[in-house]
């Protein structure tokens, strides 16, 4: 049996909560499709500040780097808005991205039909949307150099290197190649001029790809166009804070942040975490929605781990339960029952649980594909 070690870095807030659910469903994977597993877990964000003085101890980098792959609940702290940089909870996540080296973020924002009512937009404007960000995610402002602030003044730096550029772009055509064909990369070229070497980059990646339709869209206009004609998008290509932006923003489509997934992809161990936060407000009473976690672990047997028919399961197991009418709180209409977070994580493990296996015994390998 092959054996894989998963870094569970559980964090903050509902972290350890969502997380709880989705270890439960790869563990119902695990056992329905032979994989072996071992899941040690390790602190990051504020829990980490306390127990160890740092958001990313030492600890944890080691056996981040030496992972399969790392599944994260989520970092932060109000207590600790004010804290110096180096012992705030984002710190810990961005220095994890950056030690990780995972440059391509992969957010696929699609609706289950039974949610588009959810939907403050109308239910028409949502049907067919199926759509997949790809953030850069270890460049750009959050990273750039110089930085600082004093009393009058504060700077940070948007700078981005065309390999920096590049890399990021061929995870985003290779990913519109197997789907829609159309790439939809987002930039402020009518200002920055980062933007513009980005659109010179993209456009020329393009051409390796004469096969996926590109269009440039300035960041403005492709906010309206992703609440206006979201069905119209495939493959969104922007930079990080850009995306970071979007993508919370493409969550108002499905219905609640608590929905999405991610995957951070680069050439070592893949980071997998749901796109929402610590959510300080709900921890702890057992009402946080775990599906953005559980349908990470669905990326992360299918982009960390290859492993594509234990991934589809785990997605067919969500949308089975969605479909029976299982709601938390966030997805619940006004009257509807509301299952809490290890209620739902339970009924999916169950029906993963319970997923026919193909003829194969052994878990099919995916095609190797990045993104
Ligand atoms: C996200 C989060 C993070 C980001 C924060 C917590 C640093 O908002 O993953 O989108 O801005 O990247
Ligand atoms: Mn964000």
């Amino acid at each position: 049996m092959t054996q894989f070690t998963i870094a569970v870095l559980p964090g903050d807030g509902i972290g350890p909560e969502v997380t709880a659910e989705a270890e439960r469903v790869l563990r119902a994977a695990a056992d329905r499709f032979g994989i072996g597993l071992a899941l040690p877990h390790y602190p990051v964000g504020a829990g980490a500040v306390t127990a160890a003085g740092s958001p990313l101890p030492a600890d944890t980098r080691a056996a981040v780097i030496k992972a399969d792959a790392v599944l994260l609940g989520a970092v932060g702290d109000p207590a600790l808005d004010s804290a110096p940089r180096e012992l705030k909870p984002e710190t810990g996540l961005l220095a994890l991205r950056s030690l990780l080296g995972v440059y391509a973020n992969l957010r696929p924002v699609s609706i289950h039909p039974a949610l588009a009512g959810h939907s403050p937009l109308r239910p028409d404007r949502l049907h067919g949307v199926d759509l997949l960000i790809v953030r850069e995610l270890t460049g750009g402002l959050y990273y750039g150099e110089p930085r600082g602030k004093n009393a009058v003044v504060a700077v940070n730096t948007l700078r981005y290197s065309v390999a920096e550029i590049e890399r990021v772009a061929r995870v985003g055509f290779e990913s519109a190649r197997r789907r829609r064909r159309m790439l939809t990369s987002v930039d402020k070229a009518n200002v920055l001029e980062v933007s513009q070497l980005w659109r010179e980059t993209v456009t020329r990646v393009g051409r390796e790809f004469p096969d996926v339709r590109l269009e440039h869209l300035y960041v403005d206009y492709a906010a309206m166009r992703l609440v206006a004609e979201p069905a119209a998008l495939d493959v969104v290509l922007t930079e990080n804070m850009f995306g970071d932006i979007l993508s919370d923003e493409a969550a108002v489509l499905v219905g609640s942040l608590g929905m999405l997934p991610s995957a951070s992809l680069g050439a070592g161990p893949g980071l997998f975490e749901p796109i929402h936060g610590s959510a300080p407000g709900i921890a702890g009473q057992g009402i946080a929605n775990p599906i953005g976690a559980i349908a990470s672990v669905a990326m992360l047997l299918r982009y960390g781990l290859k492993l594509a028919e234990p991934a589809d399961a785990v997605e067919a197991a969500i949308r089975a339960v969605l479909d029976a009418g299982g709601r938390t709180k966030d997805i619940a209409g006004p009257g509807e029952p509301a299952l809490g977070t290890q209620e739902m994580g339970e009924r999916i493990a169950k029906v993963v649980r319970s997923t026919p296996l193909a003829r194969s015994r052994s878990p099919r390998r995916g095609e190797g594909v990045r993104g």
